[in-house]
């Protein structure tokens, strides 16, 4: 496949603070130093950051980071993201000190998101220390995942298929707000999903991003940890059917949700198939009680 991962999110919020509280106190993440002093930057793993804060007006993506493997994997997608008649930028060399990665390009995905492809992340060899002590699964797998809403489903998901190589695992077709909407899953590792895109009438929008952990208990803790610091749960602890992960979803401070969870196999492109679901949990992941 062409991507390796998602590599990072740099999320642009109006609430910084109270949202590196929530990243550090409640979802477990390490702060660190970085080249933009504005911004806020989180560990979970041996890269130098997996999240970068910075401060807007309005919450949304400053760039959903995708990784490539070398130099010649990324110059050989960019040809076929222009081949697709949209318009890539080079990062410069300033741009690519303060990503921390050897080199980047920025393009507008037909949702109209910000992403980045990028290779080479420079590492700086400091051991990883997270508040709670929290192992979060990451590696090969990067990240986690990315939920986006977008207005033109098929055509977007076709992009990422065809051009950045993503593999479709699996759709869900499901009632709400008295339509019926469409859901792609899609992969490009042994992560289930890496992408997930919900059919809206909307211009692209990030809805959730997925943190996975190693194991239950931390998931259970990190409940413990929104109660006391009162974050709302918007999703109750439930186990998906695609991905079979066991995870809450919680809100942060400007309305981004996170996802939390444990578990679920990895996924062999040899052996899987594609399938649709028509229900997204064996059990839980309930909205909260109406008031
Ligand atoms: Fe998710």
């Amino acid at each position: 496949m062409t991507i390796r991962s998602l590599g990072y999110l740099a999320w642009s919020t109006p609430d910084i603070d109270a949202w590196t509280t929530f990243a550090r106190r409640v979802l477990g993440l390490m702060q660190v130093d970085g080249p933009d002093a504005d911004a806020r930057y989180f560990r979970i793993d041996d890269r130098p950051y997996r999240l970068v804060l910075t401060h807007a007006d309005e919450p949304g993506p400053s760039a959903i980071g995708y990784e490539v493997v070398d130099d010649l994997k990324l110059a050989a997608v960019v040809d076929r993201v222009k081949d697709a008649g949209i318009q890539v930028r080079t990062l410069s060399d300033e741009e690519v000190q303060q990503r921390l990665v050897t080199g980047a390009v920025r393009f507008r995905d037909p949702g109209g998101l910000p992403i980045e492809l990028f290779h080479g992340p420079v590492l700086d060899h400091v051991s990883l220390d997270t508040p709670n002590n929290i192992q979060f699964v990451t590696g090969e797998l990067g990240l986690g995942h990315v939920v986006v809403g977008v207005a033109h489903l098929q055509e977007f998901s076709a992009f990422y298929r065809t051009v950045l190589g993503f593999r479709l695992r699996n759709t869900m077709r499901m009632e709400r707000d008295g339509r019926t909407r469409t859901t792609h899953f899609l992969g490009c590792n042994a992560r289930h999903h890496t992408l997930g895109v919900v059919d809206l009438e909307v211009p692209g929008q990030v809805l959730h991003i997925m943190l996975q952990v190693s194991t239950l208990d931390e998931v259970g803790a990190a409940l413990d940890r929104c109660r006391e610091f009162d974050v709302p749960i918007a999703m109750s602890l439930g186990r998906h059917t695609n991905d079979r992960m066991v995870s809450f979803y919680c809100g942060s401070p400007d309305g981004l949700r996170v996802e939390y969870g444990w578990g679920g196999p990895l996924v062999d492109d040899d052996t899987e198939t594609t399938y649709e679901i028509t229900k997204s949990s064996f059990w839980g992941h309930h909205p909260p009680p109406a008031q």
